[in-house]
């Protein structure tokens, strides 16, 4: 699929997820299949001020094939000197934020209440593809604001005119936040008024629901978030190679990835929420949970992933448990 100048190999992306989509994340998202992961939104007025934590959240690593940074904003001048920032030249694509559903967000005028403006949020799309260019810029969005409303054909229809590359469409309003069912008919409706790639976003978290989603939207591709958490190998099986990993392990590469980033305090930190995930559905996961949470430093939150190694392995390949 073509994503502007970029090829891209295969159809299911992981989006922006604010506090997850660290390096070791998107690393993981790649091993396993994704096609394109982000960073997490990252403020273009932040960037542009130079707050020191926007420039944590823009580390990259070569175990990412493609660099993706999403932007948020509601100034198009904003967002056009955030793109032309030295930290967003290694990116080779740009997103744009338009579905925070956050009221400290949404009452700055930015995410998604860029759908009740459709013109202000056409200004920002064009100012970012022409500061880009020639890489592309994306749009992330919902299907509209109010519940029942469909905003998003028009928004895409208006974005991809300011040079969108493509779309990615959560099929819920803001005011759904996360809750309710998706709207695959909503998503639909977009994907029919842009001519550029579409990917369906909302619940989808193994093959049945990407199955459905892509036949009831007619999408080029799914972006898979949640689903992705302590799951990054979920892409290889949306790609039709079920593999079964060991979730300990991958909370140990997964954290020698970002304490090369990030602080040791900072990156242990980080970790433990990630070690909720992947700790998901492992028999003895509270108690490994509860020495992860206790961790104060690498060694200890190496410790749990160990635990966690060993009653994955006790599980599932009867190994001596005693
Ligand atoms: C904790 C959390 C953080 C998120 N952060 C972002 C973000 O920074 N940018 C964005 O466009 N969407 C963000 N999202 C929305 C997800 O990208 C995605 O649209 C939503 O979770 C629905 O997809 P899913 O059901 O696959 O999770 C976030 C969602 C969650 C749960």
């Amino acid at each position: 699929m073509k994503i502007g100048g970029l090829e891209i190999e295969g159809k299911y992306i992981m989006p922006a997820i604010a506090g997850y989509s660290d390096v070791g994340q998107r690393a993981l998202a790649y091993r396993y299949g994704a096609a394109l992961t982000f960073t997490e939104m990252i403020s273009a007025k932040g960037l542009v001020y130079g707050s020191n934590h926007t420039a944590d959240l823009l580390a990259t690593t070569e175990a990412e094939p493609f660099k993706c940074v999403q932007l948020f904003g509601s100034e198009p001048e904003f967002i056009r000197r955030a793109v032309l920032h030295p930290a967003i030249k290694k990116f080779d694509l740009i997103d744009i934020n338009c579905g925070c559903p956050v009221h400290k967000i949404v009452g700055n005028g930015e995410g998604s209440a860029l759908l009740k403006d459709i013109p202000l949020l056409k200004e920002i799309v064009a100012a970012a593809a022409e500061a880009a260019a020639p890489r592309p810029v994306t749009v992330k969005m919902r299907l509209g604001f109010s519940k029942g409303e469909l905003l998003s054909p028009a928004a895409a229809a208006a974005a991809e005119e300011a040079g969108a590359a493509a779309i990615t469409v959560h099929g819920r309003r803001r005011e759904d936040f996360y809750s309710g069912a998706v709207d695959l008919d909503g998503i639909r409706e977009t994907k029919n008024a842009v001519s550029v790639p579409v990917f369906a976003n909302g619940d989808i978290v193994d093959i049945a629901s990407a199955e459905r989603a892509l036949e009831v939207t007619g999408c080029d591709g799914a972006a898979i978030a949640r689903g992705a958490l302590g799951r990054p190998y979920v892409f290889s099986e949306l790609n039709g190679i079920p593999v079964r990993v060991n979730p300990g392990e991958l909370v140990k590469e997964h954290f020698s990835m970002i304490l090369k980033v990030y602080p040791e305090r900072v990156a242990t930190d980080m970790m433990k929420k990630h070690f909720v995930y992947y700790s998901k559905g492992v028999r003895g996961g509270k108690a490994v949970k509860a020495a992860a949470f206790a961790a104060k430093n690498a060694s200890d939150l190496n410790e749990a992933a160990e635990m966690l190694s060993r009653q994955f392995l006790c599980e599932n390949e009867a190994a001596d448990c005693r």
